[in-house]
């Protein structure tokens, strides 16, 4: 299994240097924000079986919304973020935590078909290459699993689509760009024949979504 990506390079670099800064302060900002999200997304994975991998972990704040029956694995770029994790699980004795490793959500180390569902929060739009993430995701799945994506996905138009043009400049800066749309997904899982089973909206007020697919059976 791969403890470290292959290639450090600049994009990967950057991240781990944004989310060492993060990493203090990021449950205080994004805790009660995303924590809706969290469980709806753990929710949908939840009813596809037990084994679970959580890509981007993070900090592990959506740790403590899985069920104890479940074997979670998490992986993230940034030791820093992972740590907080770590301590989460010990502090909380979250034992259906089976393990928290550095990796790049672009090289999985984990064999075919390992995982029931793959759980992306606030991940997918960060990462340089989300279709090279998203085939990963499908790779480690087993056949009928879900990949389950919360995030921001900016809107087609409408006046939803307005305010997110005049927000921009901030929600870029925490990478919550409107630019990356869900259909740019949905073009994915049809090219690699995976179902698109939907997106819907969550707290607050739809701005955060719940994206679901399903890989062939
Ligand atoms: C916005 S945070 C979300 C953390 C967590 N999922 C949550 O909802 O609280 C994004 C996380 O993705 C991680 N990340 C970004 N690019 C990654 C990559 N290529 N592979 C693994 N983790 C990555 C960052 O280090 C960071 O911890």
């Amino acid at each position: 299994m791969l403890s470290e990506p292959r290639e450090a390079g600049p994009t990967t670099a950057l991240m781990r240097k944004a989310y060492a800064r993060w990493a203090p302060v990021y449950d205080v900002v994004y805790d009660k924000l995303t924590e809706p999200a969290a469980r709806d997304a753990v929710e949908a994975a939840v009813a596809n079986g037990r084994r679970i991998l959580e890509a981007g972990v993070g900090t592990g704040l959506s740790l403590g919304y899985y069920p104890a029956s479940c074997e979670l694995y998490g992986v993230d770029l940034s030791e820093d973020m992972l740590r907080r994790a770590r301590r989460k699980v010990l502090r909380r004795g979250l034992s259906h935590v089976k393990g928290l490793q550095v990796m790049d959500v672009c090289r999985l180390g984990y064999a075919d078909a390992s995982f029931d569902a793959v759980v992306a929060q606030f991940l997918i739009t960060l990462v340089p290459d989300p279709e090279a993430a998203l085939g990963e995701f499908l790779r480690v799945l087993r056949p009928g699993g879900e990949i389950v994506l919360a995030n921001h996905f900016g809107q087609d138009g409408g006046a939803v689509a307005r305010v997110e043009e005049i927000v921009a400049p901030l929600c870029s800066k925490i990478g919550w760009s409107s630019d990356f749309k869900a259909a740019r997904i949905e073009a994915w899982a049809r090219r690699n024949g995976v179902a698109f089973i939907g997106v819907r909206p969550t707290f607050p007020g739809g701005f955060f979504k719940i994206l679901r697919m399903r890989k062939a059976a």
